[in-house]
């Protein structure tokens, strides 16, 4: 039996206390739904920077009321050290999300992301060594291979930052690095690479390429390609990322501790493939979409080609992603068209 399973099986029976940051945003509330369904205590912080109460209330709405009783909230901003050491306090497993994420916010505002994403993330460190916790896993980023060209991205082999926000990612991995050597303070970070499902929100400047692709599409607005099309990356869809996290939260060998994985499926995509694999869930969603997509200018700080090995994370973490790209997306849209139908989607996204 794969270890994910194991897991599933063992941990309503045996539940611990897990800290997730950032829980009112996608990949959190994600990770909060996955946990309470699994009979967990779960402590939640959230500054709602980019995060939403609807994300926390969505997930209310899934589990039961005993499970969501399981539930303990807190606002507060990982920029203040005594919000995180509140958070931090008789928990297990601390699974740190919280950032500014997107390149071009970065480059447009580097001392908030940098505030968030260094400093709040240091503190982060600091209270979870303080509270002894037995793991913390954070969300690191593909973005960290920068210029480098080498494809498949392999964990070591590394290039420099291409923004601000790839090299606040880099600067996490460094200080967990140090916490290990310095004070015995082990922690695992996932390189996440393009992480796509429920609960992404297609609205704002920064929204993600899938979400705001798919609303584009529903509502019959143009669709916009940086550059040829022809960029690539290993997209991820979020079930994949939540059991990454957990079995790096619950791994105990030593060598599989204090290091860094690719999470991502091991298979690239281009934009334009994109286009028509989004076209087509639609269209097995009942729209049809039929205008081309428009090309513009190549996006600063973006890198061309992502592509992961994820051999080390099936080695030692036992990672297996069950979902390529097109179960993803397939699984995700019917989650957009409700969305949408909502009203939740403001006006024409990005442009
Ligand atoms: N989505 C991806 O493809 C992807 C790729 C690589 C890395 N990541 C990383 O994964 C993590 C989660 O990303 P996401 O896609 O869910 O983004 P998101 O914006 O949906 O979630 C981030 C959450 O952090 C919260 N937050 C921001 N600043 C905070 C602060 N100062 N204090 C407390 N909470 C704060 C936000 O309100 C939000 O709820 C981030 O660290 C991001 O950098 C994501």
């Amino acid at each position: 039996m794969r270890r994910f399973e194991t897991l599933l099986n063992e941990l309503p029976a045996t539940p611990r206390t897990w800290l997730i940051t950032g829980v009112a945003g996608f990949i959190g509330s994600n990770l909060l739904e996955a946990l309470l369904r699994l009979d967990q205590r779960v402590v939640g912080l959230d500054n709602f920077a980019t995060g939403h109460a609807r994300n926390l209330d969505e997930v209310r709405s899934l589990v039961t009321d005993e499970q969501w009783s399981r539930f303990h909230f807190i606002p507060g901003d990982i920029r203040q050290p005594n919000d995180c050491r509140m958070a931090c306090e008789g928990v297990d497993y601390v699974l740190h999300q919280a950032a500014l994420g997107s390149v071009p916010r970065s480059i447009e505002d580097p001392v908030t992301t940098n505030a968030t994403n260094i400093t709040g993330f240091l503190n982060m460190l600091v209270a979870a060594r303080d509270a002894r916790v037995q793991s913390f896993v954070y969300a690191a980023s593909s973005s960290t291979y920068g210029d480098h060209p080498a494809l498949p991205k392999q964990e070591d082999v590394i290039g420099k930052p291409l923004s601000p926000y790839a090299v606040t990612k880099y600067v996490n991995e460094l200080y967990a690095e140090v916490f290990a050597r310095t004070y015995d303070f082990a922690s695992i970070g996932l390189r996440y690479f393009n992480v796509f499902g429920k609960r992404q929100d297609p609205n704002g400047a920064y929204a993600a390429v899938i979400p705001r692709w798919a609303a584009a599409m529903i509502g019959n607005q143009d669709i916009h390609i940086n550059g040829d099309g022809e960029t690539s990356r290993d997209f991820c869809y979020i079930d994949n990322t939540v059991q990454a996290n957990l079995l790096a939260a619950t791994i105990t060998e030593p060598a599989a501790r204090n290091q860094v994985y690719n999470v991502a499926v091991g298979a690239r995509t281009t934009l334009n493939q994109l286009f028509c694999t989004l076209k087509t869930a639609l269209e097995n969603n009942g729209v049809a979409y039929s205008r081309p997509p428009l090309y513009r200018d190549f996006r600063p700080g973006d890198v061309r080609h992502s592509l992961a090995d994820i051999g080390k994370a099936r080695r030692l973490l036992d990672y297996a992603p069950g979902f390529e790209i097109a179960r993803g997306i397939e699984a995700a849209m019917p989650w957009y068209m409700d969305f949408l139908k909502a009203g939740q989607v403001q006006g024409s996204p990005r442009k």
